[in-house]
């Protein structure tokens, strides 16, 4: 592993869930450990890079020379990302399990149990590595894809779909690999070209993913 691989450059790194309130004591969340995005950002500074990991609430040490902002809602993750992008940096790699709803209204007392059904309208949060992709500073983007069938189609039309340089996909419908395993298998894809990187630990898989992102950034 090249210690010097990404040296001179800034990576951004979201990771973790994001969690949206419904009221002071509930909340919607995704299943997410947050370990790829963290071993992802240990990865990138080993490799030299200066790191700014972007953060959901996980029960995780922050990786040493990793700059962490800690974020709890996706307009939050939102706002950190779109600063950090507008100030410029050169790789953005969105592994967080971003919530793509929130509740409408935010109840600021706990609700109470009254009738038999009860409803709760959701808004769409914003797409972050869309946003990233779409920005005039626009940096190398790599998204991440979890997904329980059809992996490589479901992948290579979000690569499309939110223009992205890259994307990490992996299959989470089994046992040993994605969310709170410390393995991981991932299928990255990229326009004209993929590569499997077979189950290991996540942080051999990090290591593989951020070569294979400096070989194509540098193109
Ligand atoms: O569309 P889907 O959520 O499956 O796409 C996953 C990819 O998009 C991941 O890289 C995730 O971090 C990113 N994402 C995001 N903001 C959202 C939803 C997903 O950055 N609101």
């Amino acid at each position: 592993f090249d210690h010097n691989l990404l040296s001179g450059c800034h990576v951004v790194i979201t990771a973790g869930p994001t969690r949206e309130a419904i009221d002071p004591v509930r909340y919607i969340t995704n299943q997410s450990s947050g370990k790829m995005g963290y071993a992802v950002a240990e990865a990138a500074a080993e490799a030299g890079a200066r790191v700014t990991l972007i953060s959901g609430p996980v029960n995780l040490p922050t990786p040493t020379r990793v700059h962490r902002i800690d974020v709890v809602r996706a307009d939050e993750m939102y706002d950190a990302s779109m600063a950090v992008v507008g100030e410029g940096c050169d790789v953005f790699i969105a592994t967080a399990a971003v919530a793509d709803y929130r509740p409408t209204i935010t109840s600021d007392h706990k609700i109470k149990k009254s009738t038999e059904e009860i409803h709760l309208t959701l808004v769409k949060n914003p797409d972050i590595v869309a946003a990233v992709a779409a920005h005039a500073r626009r940096p190398f983007t790599v998204g991440f894809a979890a997904e329980t069938h059809d992996v490589i189609t479901y992948a290579q039309r979000k690569l499309e779909n939110k223009h992205l340089d890259m994307i990490a996909t992996n299959d989470v419908s089994g046992e040993n690999v994605g969310f709170n395993s410390d393995n991981n298998a991932l299928t990255v894809i990229w326009p004209g070209g993929h590569k499997v990187l077979p189950l290991a630990a996540k942080r051999q898989i990090a290591k593989q993913l951020i070569e294979l992102i400096a070989i194509r950034y540098k193109r």
